[in-house]
């Protein structure tokens, strides 16, 4: 097939079209590289710049493309609910466009990226994809409304649209460790701004920042920190194939009650704590990383596993990286990389 990845410059992106392309797919990437890096769109891979909407309307206009994997997004969940415009136009207003670009040019199927900040603070964990969607931040509201907009439009295609949303957890580790014959991950987290929890505490490691804080010390889980899902990049990009080669067949219009949009939870099963995550990179990095209890982080919710289920019975998905200190290794061999 011939896709086209919108925010393959980015690291969610970036990977996923590298899959693709190792599959056998033509990949025309699409990314306005204001967070994204123009050296991460993989070879082999047609990079077009601009304005997702106004650039992935062109190249849809000129045709040939089977399907696309929507990954561009405003993604920082603080920055979110301090400047919610950016975010209802960087996530909803251009998805929506890409939508109605979908449909003017017929093309038949999407994967979104969607995320587990839908579900808010969940009622009870595991959470499956019928949880309740009660979104405790912008950036989880702008998600959630995507969703609801392109089960709107799958429906009402009469079977000429259909798409997949897949809800990440915690995506973590790099690409390409054990591919690249330099044993060096080539695509990894590469964020300006970065909040999430193990590019930072190994950047401690690194000597690039003296302590790890901890967010909150006194939630209701083993060790008083919080709890999330830790899903490898390699196995959440497999996961975007597996859904494509899905929508091919025709089978989301085939899941009742699915109305030709599926919702899928992409995570390991297991939680980790934040200190087990910190404990993790010590092991990996062989660095002490002091760490600082301090206040919880707005907005965050205590526990966040998937139930995926869903993803493994209708997809077949069946994570490989499962092992925390092999995904810690990995995202520690992108960092050291990259100094
Ligand atoms: N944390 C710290 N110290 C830090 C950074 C993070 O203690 O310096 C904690 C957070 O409080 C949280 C955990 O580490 O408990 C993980 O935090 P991340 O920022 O790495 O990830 P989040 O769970 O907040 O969010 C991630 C993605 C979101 C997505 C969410 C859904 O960044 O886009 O997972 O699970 F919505």
């Amino acid at each position: 097939m011939t896709l086209m990845v919108t925010g393959g410059a980015g690291y969610v992106g970036s990977v996923c079209a590298r899959h693709l392309l190792d599959a056998g797919h033509d990949v025309v990437v699409v990314d306005d590289l204001t967070t994204g890096h123009r050296d991460a769109v993989p070879e082999g891979a047609r990079l077009e710049v601009g304005d997702v909407a106004e650039v992935a309307d062109e190249v849809l206009s000129s045709g040939g493309i089977d399907g696309v994997v929507h990954c561009a997004a405003r993604s920082l969940v603080g920055e979110s609910t301090e400047q919610p415009a950016k975010y209802w136009h960087g996530n909803v207003v251009t998805t929506v466009a890409l939508l109605d670009a979908l449909r003017r040019h017929g093309v038949p199927r999407l994967v979104f990226s969607s995320s587990a900040a839908t579900y808010g603070e969940p009622e009870s964990s595991p959470i499956p994809e019928d949880a309740p969607t009660r979104p405790t931040n912008t950036y989880g509201a702008t998600k959630l409304a995507v969703d609801l907009a392109i089960a709107n439009y799958a429906a009402a295609s009469g079977g000429a649209f259909a798409a997949v949303s897949l809800r990440y957890f915690n995506v973590a580790g790099a690409h390409g460790a054990t591919s690249d014959a330099t044993g060096v991950p080539a695509l990894g987290e590469r964020h300006t701004v970065e909040t999430h929890l193990i590019p930072l505490v190994l950047q401690v490691a690194l000597g690039q920042r003296e302590e790890i804080a901890v967010y909150g010390d006194d939630w209701p889980t083993p060790d008083g920190t919080c709890v999330r899902d830790y899903i490898h990049i390699d196995d959440l990009a497999e996961a975007h194939l597996l859904a494509l080669d899905l929508l091919a067949r025709g089978e989301a219009a085939e899941v009742e009650g699915s109305g030709g949009h599926l919702v899928c939870n992409l995570g390991n099963g297991t939680g980790f704590s934040v200190r087990e995550v910190i404990e993790a990179c010590r092991r990996v990095t062989g660095h002490p990383i002091p760490a600082r209890t301090a206040p919880r982080r707005a907005g965050d919710p205590g526990v966040l596993v998937a139930s995926s289920t869903r993803a493994r019975d209708l997809l077949g998905w069946k994570p490989a990286h499962t092992d925390l200190d092999g995904i810690v290794a990995d995202a520690w061999a992108f960092a050291r990389s990259r100094v």
